[in-house]
């Protein structure tokens, strides 16, 4: 049974509690749906790029990578659509001024002054008519008295001006996907590498998009982070008994599912959702979205894309330049079809943690614990002492601490006592903890020698169990690696919680 997903709120409150996420220049205020990610954050956000980058780039023979620049020629914004086409819908109440995306605009709870009951206030919710006038929504859902605007296009692409003078001139944009840095580089990363269709170019990194309505915490921000893939293919080649560009396309969406999966996405919580012919972007001829289960029902979490020969007909076009791929056994150029997983870093984050989170009892207390997967895990390890106060056990642990550091993200903590400690950790998903004690240094006072061994504890099962020091290097390279808990604890003693 799937594990229930926590309120946006309590996952805001930890965010900030435990440093993943702050919200932008709060000391000011806060800036509307901008957020900075914190000391635990960064490392989470790192992770996730790190693992997609390897299995998606390094570990594939027909994957290159690039990082193109965020600003880019503003004739590049003209010939990709961008200009034209990338608009939503906006409505503004005439009383109060708030801006609405008209298509979502039925999708948020209405405020209603019922006339039924003398102009009473009513919160009702999105899309449902009041029960005791039977009103349905039409003035401004926010204060409930405007009059909203005849929709209007509204472009979210954020304007610049590049160099010292503020003219059209210099106008240009930040750039709202990064698929279009990897689309101007074709003939580069061609010629440069060699490669034979179908290959793909990955890229990651920052998208601005001037969403008119930014929420729901990181889930849609103004300032966006991407892994994108544009994966071409020869389109009058047939893979499994299909178009090369279709079949590739369902193989894409597979391999994009399993990816969340494997690093901890219940399946339970995702779904498809192939987008209505009303729905295409300008250059699609068939997208499906994976969907996740947020707290604010089920949302986009990716989307995969058949954008065709449009993006590089369209710079080949406005640029002049060829950008066709020499096709041997046809003897011909061709201008391949690219397929585009396009994955949200933010969003990404946001499912990972909603699914690690869990809320637990032990021993009559409650728990909190993210159970990350461990190449997730901001933190690998952490090691503890069992008595700050002494010193052999302090130098111990700290020492022990910096070696393993050389390879896994590990920390000290002594601010509290050891279950407290625990606690902690769990709270932020770190998947071992090592506690130095007593037994592991011994008491000179005593003339007793220490056993050179420490506790080793796991997160999700909470078993501990007894390893001498020096084996912490190779238990924790099986333990990092593919090698599960019980495999690598059955060869150690138990120790008691
Ligand atoms: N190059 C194709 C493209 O950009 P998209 O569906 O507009 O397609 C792809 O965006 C992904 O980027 C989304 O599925 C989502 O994960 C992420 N994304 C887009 N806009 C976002 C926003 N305002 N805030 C957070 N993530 C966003």
């Amino acid at each position: 049974m799937s594990a229930p997903t926590p309120s946006m709120d309590v996952l805001v409150s930890l965010c900030k509690r435990r440093g993943f996420v702050f919200q932008s220049s709060e000391i000011y205020g806060g800036t509307g749906s901008c957020w900075d990610f914190g000391p635990l954050g960064i490392e989470l956000k790192n992770n996730i790029k790190r693992v997609w980058w390897r299995d998606f780039v390094q570990q594939r023979m027909d994957m290159v990578g690039l990082d193109a620049s965020i600003l880019m020629h503003p004739a590049v914004w003209k010939a990709s659509g961008h200009v034209d086409q990338f608009t939503d819908p906006m409505v503004d109440c005439r009383e109060c001024k708030l801006r609405f995306r008209a298509d979502q605009v039925d999708e948020i709870p209405w405020l209603h002054f019922c006339p039924a009951t003398k102009g009473n206030k009513f919160t009702i919710p999105a899309g449902e008519a009041c029960t005791h006038c039977g009103a349905t929504r039409t003035l401004c859902p926010d204060c409930g008295k405007g009059e909203l605007t005849a929709p209007r296009q509204f472009n979210l692409m954020f304007k610049t001006f590049m160099g010292p003078v503020e003219e059209d001139a210099s106008l240009t944009y930040l750039r709202p996907e990064t698929a279009q840095g990897i689309f101007v580089n074709f003939d580069n990363v061609l010629q440069s590498m060699r490669p034979k269709l179908p290959f793909g170019i990955a890229q990651i990194g920052k998208a601005f998009r001037n969403e008119i309505t930014p929420g729901n915490f990181i889930f849609r921000v103004r300032e966006l982070e991407q892994m994108e893939i544009e994966f071409f293919v020869n389109p009058h080649e047939q893979l499994d008994g299909r178009p090369a560009d279709e079949a590739w396309h369902d193989r894409w969406i597979a391999d994009a599912q399993a990816w969340y999966v494997r690093y901890g996405v219940d399946p339970a919580k995702l779904k498809l959702k192939e987008h209505g012919k009303d729905e295409l972007s300008h250059y699609s001829k068939r997208t499906v979205d994976v969907m996740y289960h947020f707290p604010i029902g089920w949302s986009e979490l990716m989307g995969i894309a058949n954008r065709t020969d449009y993006d590089l007909k369209q710079h080949s076009k406005a640029s002049g330049k060829s950008l066709t791929y020499f096709d041997e056994e046809r003897k011909e150029h061709i201008t391949p079809f690219v397929i585009e997983p396009s994955f949200g870093v933010d969003r990404a984050f946001l499912a990972f943690m909603l699914d690690a989170y869990r809320e637990e009892e032990v021993r009559g207390d409650k728990r909190v614990v993210l159970r990350f997967h461990r190449e997730l895990a901001p933190i690998k390890i952490a090691v503890l002492p069992l008595l700050k106060k002494r010193p052999e056990i302090v130098a111990t642990a700290h020492a022990l601490r910096g070696r393993l550091a050389r390879q896994w993200r590990s920390v000290y903590d002594d601010t509290a006592a050891i279950g407290r400690l625990y606690r902690r950790q769990d709270e932020v998903g770190t998947p071992y903890c090592v506690t130095v004690d007593v037994k592991t240094v011994g008491d000179h006072d005593k003339g007793e020698a220490g056993d050179g061994k420490v506790t080793i504890r796991e997160r999700d099962s909470m078993e501990q169990i007894r390893v001498p020091v020096a084996d912490l290097d190779a238990v924790f390279g099986r333990l990092m690696g593919e090698t599960a808990w019980s495999e690598v604890a059955v060869a150690y003693p138990r120790a008691e919680g």
